[in-house]
């Protein structure tokens, strides 16, 4: 996890002409809610160039071309500086557990949800194949499991690693490669401190659309039918009331 919390970019246009741009940013990494591990870094830019840099775990500045080297060097001799850089890297660090908590409190309305479908895989020596999608969950830690009528499959199940969204959400991916059987129960199972139980996905291969269109397509039939009976009833009635009637 990455996490930027103070981005100060300030330009000086120095010539129009020349289109000289510099640009100095101070940021503060960490991983940790606490801080505890928070690098603080100070950059100078100019036109996008690196050209030097203050990271806290040295405590030094450090410059990349031959003038900032030696001015670089100025610094570092300069305790005035250095103390400088002390205070601030403090000052940053001791708000980093309220901006975790703010960060964390946003992420509260996103809410973790899961996919189950079917997928291809022509190379499998299994006819089937199902993928079970968990996304947008934080943090990183989450247990993806298979059932299959309620007991946990550990063959032919294959994830990928937590993937990151980029905006501290993951998502993961488990396949379940099987040979379907009829009355059989497959599900995805998924275990994440932020649910309150495991959340239990079943396979149904029908779609609840599906399930409309046979529905609906199964009354037509049995209204075709019941007419059909009818009318047959009705025929049969008559034709063999016909047949009562003497002829001669
Ligand atoms: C800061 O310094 C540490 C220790 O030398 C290094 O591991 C880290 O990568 C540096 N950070 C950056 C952004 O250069």
């Amino acid at each position: 996890m990455f996490f930027s919390f103070f981005s100060l970019v300030f330009y000086l246009l120095l010539s129009k002409t020349l289109a000289l741009s510099a640009h100095g940013m101070a940021r503060c990494q960490f991983t940790s809610p606490d801080g505890h591990d928070a690098v603080f870094l100070e950059q100078v830019y100019i036109n996008k160039l690196l050209m030097g840099q203050y990271n806290s775990t040295t405590g030094k500045l450090v410059g990349y071309t031959e003038r900032m080297k030696e001015l670089a060097d100025d610094f570092n001799k300069d305790k005035h500086f250095l103390d400088q850089q002390k205070r601030n890297e403090e000052r940053y660090k001791s708000v980093i557990p309220t901006l975790f908590q703010e960060a964390l409190k946003s992420l509260k309305f996103i809410k973790l949800y899961i996919r189950l479908t079917s997928v291809k895989d022509p190379g499998s020596e299994h006819p089937a194949m199902l993928r079970c999608s968990v996304y947008n969950f934080y943090p990183k830690q989450i247990r993806v499991t298979w059932l299959r009528n309620e007991k946990e499959v550990t063959s032919d199940v294959t994830s990928t690693e937590e993937l990151s969204n980029g905006n501290w959400l993951y998502q993961i991916h488990s396949y379940l490669e099987y040979t379907p059987t009829f009355g059989e129960k497959i599900t995805c199972m998924v275990e994440h401190i932020s649910l309150m139980e495991p959340i239990r996905k079943n396979w149904e291969p029908l779609s609840e659309s599906d399930w409309n269109k046979i529905s609906i397509g199964t009354a037509g039939l049995l209204f075709g039918l019941g007419f059909t009976t009818v009318g047959l009833i009705y025929y049969m009635k008559n034709t063999r009331g016909r047949l009562l009637v003497p002829t001669g």
